[in-house]
């Protein structure tokens, strides 16, 4: 029997980059090597990390390096290189330069990780989760993006706020693309199984006052990464972004068969073949298990109808920028 501790290979020593160096190591989910184009950056980012394992206890290895053959015989890559948006920026604007970036990745990846599952978060993140199951040519089980996670996370986070109650009891999926057209599913969104719209309505008497609370939830989780690049006003988020692909990570490494909002390639499910886009997935040691296909009605299907088509328009002009 052979026990061997997980390679992590974080791809981007960015802000992202960073958190996720720190929290696989506080985690002990494996062993990181943090890597970046950038001079020293990667090194220095992961010798800091490093330094607190004497106060956080981890024995997990963290390195820093620039050369992409330290990517070997790497687990699971998560891949957040590429550039943030800038105020007043979409995650669209993003394309042809992230494109580039993506493309180099993944032929590295292809090359000296090519049993690795690739987790990518790098924006436009439906096209770039496309390019780099396309240029690894991996399964498209073992390539995944990270969006659901974290546009569910947002969601559930207001709800909480609005209702007063702990955000551990709320499950508020989004699904679609990880665009101005994501879907939160509304009718689905709880308080331990009890819908939260029938708490809305209870808290204010009014089933219109309830209403238009949600609707300005949903704008706020649909904007909330503008929100941030506005606020930050270099950089985009950091800190939850890497909180959700950890939940990833970890559900792969232990695989526990969690179900989470991922984009993952839909091969017929909701009617859809061929498309990475954000719906529920099983995830275990193989990456993306199973798609859960569940029942939308008619608005939540013309929602996720038209996020699909924004995203096909991303794949599509990318293919035309020669990608
Ligand atoms: C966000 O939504 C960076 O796409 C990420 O904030």
């Amino acid at each position: 029997m052979s026990i061997s501790v997980p390679k992590i290979v974080l791809v981007g020593g960015g802000q992202i980059g960073g958190v996720l160096a720190q929290l696989c190591a506080v985690r002990r989910l494996g062993d990181i090597v943090l890597y970046d184009v950038v001079p020293d950056a990667p090194q220095g980012k992961s010798l800091d990390i490093a330094e607190a394992s004497g106060i956080d206890g981890f024995d997990s290895k963290v390195a820093g390096t620039n050369d992409v053959k330290d990517m070997k015989d790497a687990d699971v890559v998560i891949v957040t290189a590429g550039v943030p948006r800038k105020p007043g920026m979409s995650r669209d604007d993003l394309l042809t330069i992230n494109a580039k970036i993506i493309q180099s990745v993944g032929e590295n990846i292809k090359t000296y990780a090519p049993n690795s599952i690739v987790i990518v978060i790098s924006n436009p993140l439906d096209a770039m989760v496309t390019l780099m199951q396309k240029t690894t040519g991996f399964p498209a089980s073992r390539v995944l993006g990270q969006a659901g996670v974290l546009d569910s996370s947002r969601f559930a986070t207001f709800l909480a706020w609005e209702l007063g109650v702990s955000v551990k009891d709320i499950k508020a999926p989004v699904l679609g693309g990880h665009g101005d057209t994501m879907v939160p599913l509304v009718r689905y969104a709880n308080i331990n199984g009890v819908p939260v719209m029938e708490q809305l309505e209870r808290k204010y008497k009014s089933a219109d006052k309830a209403k238009s609370v949600m609707e300005e939830i949903v704008k706020r989780t649909r904007d909330a990464g503008g929100e941030i690049v506005a606020l930050l006003k270099t950089g985009s988020a950091f800190y939850s972004p890497a909180s959700a692909a950890v939940q990833m990570l970890e559900a792969i490494l232990r695989d526990e068969k969690r179900t989470l909002p991922v984009c993952a390639k839909l091969n017929g499910e909701f009617g859809i073949t061929g498309y990475y886009v954000g719906i529920l997935a099983t995830l275990g040691k193989s990456g993306v298990e199973k798609v859960m296909e569940m029942q939308l009605n008619a608005e939540e299907q013309a929602m996720f109808d038209s996020s699909v088509s924004a995203v096909k328009k991303l794949v599509e002009d990318m293919g035309r920028l020669g990608f």
